[in-house]
């Protein structure tokens, strides 16, 4: 496998950085009136401006010679024609089927797969159908009120975040609630609120073997079987999976399951049957919405050239970050409430997909990969973090998004919110010198090098119209096209995560020990923990 550090690309982009890295985008604004048209991008109500990066016109040009030696759109078309990309599970990776609406028939082994997600989507349809307008009753005739996802990871944080980023399009006697965590204390006070005649369970897992989501799911199950009665199940439980053995063994009758596919990977699933309770929340119709918003994005990634592929060049600024300035963070940072799980999502999409150090041929990497991506929402990180964005000695190279309208305007905020979204950028990006710091007016001598902000700070900005289904199907493909694009050029497979497993394993073996199992063989340190924790744990009543 060819390494992508090795190749003439790699080289005139370290040269290059030689040049770029002493310039500021005070200058780099100064010199070039046409940087802003220059450096924006937009696509059907999605705005992305660049220019406030640490690049050139001739940076982005080698960016996209490395992206093409690195064979990106060979491979993205590779992707599309769903070949098994993700070549240690030996799968396509098509999420993009999932909301494909060009009417064209996708292959996975010489199948069409488009007639089973199609019709996955008519029994989602009408079910959701069914809850929202209360045709489905609860086991004692009661409509749903209140619906509970049981899921992790990609089986969790897809549907949290688009239900709460979609809220206003929810109907307001409809609560949605997610329970992921195999602390009980989650489950525990989930369930405090709710009445178990007018509660939906949803249990949503790929492989219906994950030790949190099936814990929570026996526990949520013997807490309605305790006050409805087993032959109440059916009204309040549904599973997600693509394990349908694993759904009949837990008590689900087929009726009660919506399928997926191993083609679609946990992290990318939220388009898929996963996405149930989204559909329960804004109904079919804003769904299909948000998987056009997807398809858009898809279609131009897919067609557009790496000049104007908003995706690719995203992905390539990431790594002119990563590793030509040696800046291992990524901030999100979304100014808009309802995206405040945004981050949390990106995280597992992100760092699941490209925290890796082996290559996809088993090598190992040569040079950094995925980032340590965090975020919060905007204005609530202002009094957080940004302290450190603004004067920290790390660079932390940052995506702000926001919408100019609000779905719901409220008392003339949206606009105080949109100032600071600009304020922080130009902050960040301009800083204020001595002399801006002096002309401002009389400030103590001591005083002054605490006032000066270095600026020199690279931002994305991400505009939208407004956060509907549409525009947030098109954020989210934005983001999966970029991680994959990265993947592509640092030569790892986004699609696997072997890194999750052995955590898992040893859990599994420690667990018999704190129930009161013979000890096993651990480091002095765990060993030490678990006899602490066995002292400290209180005795069964
Ligand atoms: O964290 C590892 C992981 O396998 C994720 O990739 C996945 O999204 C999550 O666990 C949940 O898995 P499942 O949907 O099979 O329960």
């Amino acid at each position: 496998m060819k390494d992508i550090v090795r190749t003439p690309a790699w080289a005139a982009l370290a040269a290059h950085h030689r040049d770029v890295a002493p310039r500021h985008l005070r200058d780099l604004f100064s010199e070039d009136p046409g940087r802003f048209p220059r450096l924006t991008l937009e696509l059907d109500g999605l705005f992305l401006d660049l220019s406030k990066n640490r690049v050139t016109d001739e940076t982005l040009r080698l960016l996209r010679d490395l992206a093409r030696e690195a064979n990106v759109p060979a491979i993205v078309a590779r992707m599309f024609a769903g070949e098994k990309i993700n070549l240690t599970e030996d799968r396509a990776a098509l999420h993009t089927a999932l909301r494909n609406r060009s009417g064209n028939p996708v292959m996975v082994d010489g199948h069409d797969v488009m007639p089973d997600v199609e019709a996955v989507l008519k029994r989602m349809d009408a079910f959701c159908d069914a809850v929202r307008s209360g045709t489905w009753r609860g086991a004692s005739g009661q409509p749903i009120r209140a619906v509970v996802n049981i899921g992790i990871g990609g089986s969790d944080l897809g549907p949290v975040m688009a239900v709460q980023a979609l809220a206003p399009f929810a109907p307001p006697d409809l609560a949605f609630h997610f329970v992921s965590n195999v602390d009980g204390a989650h489950l525990h006070d989930t369930l405090l609120r709710l009445d178990p005649a007018t509660t939906l369970f949803i249990v949503a897992s790929k492989t219906f073997t994950t030790q949190e989501t099936m814990a929570n799911a026996a526990t949520a199950r013997a807490w309605l079987v305790a006050k409805l009665g087993e032959d109440a199940v059916p009204r309040h439980f549904v599973a997600v999976s693509t394990n349908a053995k694993g759904v009949a063994a837990f008590g689900m009758a087929e009726a009660n399951m919506f399928g997926f596919w191993d083609w679609v990977g946990g992290r990318y699933s939220l388009w898929s049957a996963i996405g149930l309770p989204i559909m329960l929340a804004i109904g079919p119709e804003r769904f299909g919405e948000m998987l056009a918003g997807a398809h858009a994005m898809d279609e131009h990634f897919r067609t557009a050239p790496l000049e104007q592929n908003l995706p690719a060049t995203l992905a390539l600024i990431g790594v002119w970050y990563v590793n030509f300035f040696g800046w291992p963070h990524h901030a999100v940072l979304p100014y808009e409430q309802r995206l405040a799980r945004f981050p949390a999502y990106l995280q597992q999409a992100d760092m699941e997909s490209n925290g890796k150090c082996v290559r996809a041929d088993g090598t190992p990497v040569t040079c950094a990969t995925g980032p340590v991506l965090f975020g919060e929402p905007g204005t609530n990180g202002q009094h957080a973090f940004y302290q450190l964005l603004h004067q920290g000695t790390p660079v932390v190279p940052a995506d702000f998004i926001a919408a100019a309208n609000s779905v719901t305007e409220t008392g003339g905020h949206h606009p105080m919110l949109l100032a600071n979204f600009l304020a922080q950028t130009e902050a960040l990006a301009f800083g204020r010198t001595i002399i801006e710091v002096v002309e401002e007016g009389p400030v103590p001598p001591r005083l002054v090098p605490h006032k000066v902000f270095p600026g020199n700070r690279p931002t994305n900005s991400i505009l939208l119209r407004r956060l509907d289904p549409y525009a947030l199907g098109m954020l989210v493909a934005l983001y999966e096209h970029k991680i994959f694009t990265q993947g592509v050029i640092w030569g790892i497979n986004s699609f696997d995560q072997w890194g999750v497993e052995l955590g898992k394993t040893l859990a599994n073996r420690i667990l018999p020990e704190l129930l009161g199992g013979a000890a096993q063989p651990h480091d002095a340190s765990t060993s030490g923990l678990i006899r602490q924790v066995m002292a400290w744990r209180d005795k069964p009543a």
